[in-house]
């Protein structure tokens, strides 16, 4: 078992070392992956940083020079790097044609890539990853937290964004305590993962609906595990990679100090949005927030946030934590 995790580990870092060789000195990699670094305005040290590489277009090409170093088809299908052809024993590599992003562990091996396709079409997926593997399980795994551990320790705060660019986009700009979750829902793992450096989390989503709907997910489950949590909103069509090119890192730290919400703030202003005037959809928010209060584990912080959303909504904040104390009892 222990064996078979090393193996991987040696399989992936060679295929990490191949792919950044194909990015710097192929000809593909020269001719259009290294230019499509360039217009998303990373720098050779941001690339360098997180090891980016490029998997040529070619059906075989990483397969073959494995097997012809060594490396047996059987090991290059459980790191999730080949997929054997059907009804045949040769392989095809995974990542064609695609730039790639290297995951690694807390202590910095490589244990999956995601790789991006250089022209977004309609009919193939923009990123695809590493299925799960003996040392990849994507829940547990939140990306850039090697590069950035020391960071969220130091600032005792880490930044959570949706996506790989975002995490790059930042460090460029100097803000490195960031991870991202990387599209999947946030887990109880990756919370965890984050409290080993910092109880601090301000999240940081994509600012469409679908970033809006993650964050308030991602809310609940933070504080269930006890941890704080904040939230900067970005506009409609941004995200923080495309947020930061567009204003600078000046301005985007500027952003991030004033447009930080409490996480009742935002939740309070995202439902109320949806609310309008409504009497009764009102009230559900306001049930909905004392669902969310009622989930920290804390008693000194609920009755802080119950005297806020007392203020807020301009209700009784009696009825507030009489509401709130059924459902802590309803959990126990
Ligand atoms: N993702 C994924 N598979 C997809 C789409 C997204 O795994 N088909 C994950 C990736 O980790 C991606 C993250 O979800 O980085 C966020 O998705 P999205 O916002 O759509 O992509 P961006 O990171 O903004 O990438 P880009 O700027 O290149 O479009
Ligand atoms: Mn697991
Ligand atoms: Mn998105
Ligand atoms: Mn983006
Ligand atoms: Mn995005």
């Amino acid at each position: 078992r222990q064996n078979e995790k090393e193996s991987l580990y040696i399989v992936l870092n060679f295929a990490k070392d191949f792919f950044q060789k194909q990015l710097t000195d192929g000809a593909e990699g020269r001719s259009i992956a290294l230019p499509y670094f360039r217009e998303r305005g990373l720098s050779d040290t941001t690339i360098e940083k997180f090891q980016l590489g490029y998997s040529p277009s070619d059906w075989s090409v990483f397969s073959d020079h494995a097997v012809q170093k060594g490396y047996t088809p059987q090991i290059l299908e459980s790191a999730g790097l080949s997929i054997k052809r059907e009804g045949k024993d040769s392989l095809f590599d995974r990542f064609r044609e695609r730039v790639i992003f290297p995951i690694h562990n807390i202590s910095g091996k490589v244990i999956a890539f995601g790789g991006r396709i250089l022209k977004t079409d309609k009919k193939a997926a923009k990123y695809i990853n590493s299925p799960e593997t003996a040392v990849y399980h994507k829940s547990d795994v939140l990306y850039g937290i090697h590069q950035a551990r020391n960071a969220i320790r130091q600032a005792d705060l880490c930044y959570l964004v949706e996506g790989y660019t975002d995490v790059l986009s930042l460090h460029q700009g100097g803000i490195e305590n960031v991870v991202a979750s990387s599209g999947t829902s946030l887990t109880i793992e990756q919370i965890r993962l984050i409290n080993r450096f910092t109880p601090n989390i301000t999240i940081l989503y994509d600012g469409d609906a679908a970033g809006v709907k993650a964050a308030l997910r991602g809310i609940d489950l933070v504080l269930e595990e006890g941890l704080n949590v904040s939230i900067v909103t970005f506009p409609d069509n941004d995200d923080p990679d495309s947020y930061m090119r567009k204003v600078g890192s000046a301005k985007f730290i500027e952003h991030i100090q004033q447009a930080t919400q409490d996480f009742i703030t935002f939740k309070t202003e995202a439902l109320l949005a949806d609310a309008g005037d409504d009497p009764f959809k009102k009230a559900e928010l306001i049930t909905d927030i004392v669902h969310s209060i009622a989930k920290i584990p804390d008693a000194i912080k609920r009755q802080v946030f119950f005297a806020r959303v007392a203020e807020r909504m301009k209700i009784e904040e009696q009825t507030l934590i009489t509401e709130g104390n059924k459902l802590l009892r309803q959990q126990t």
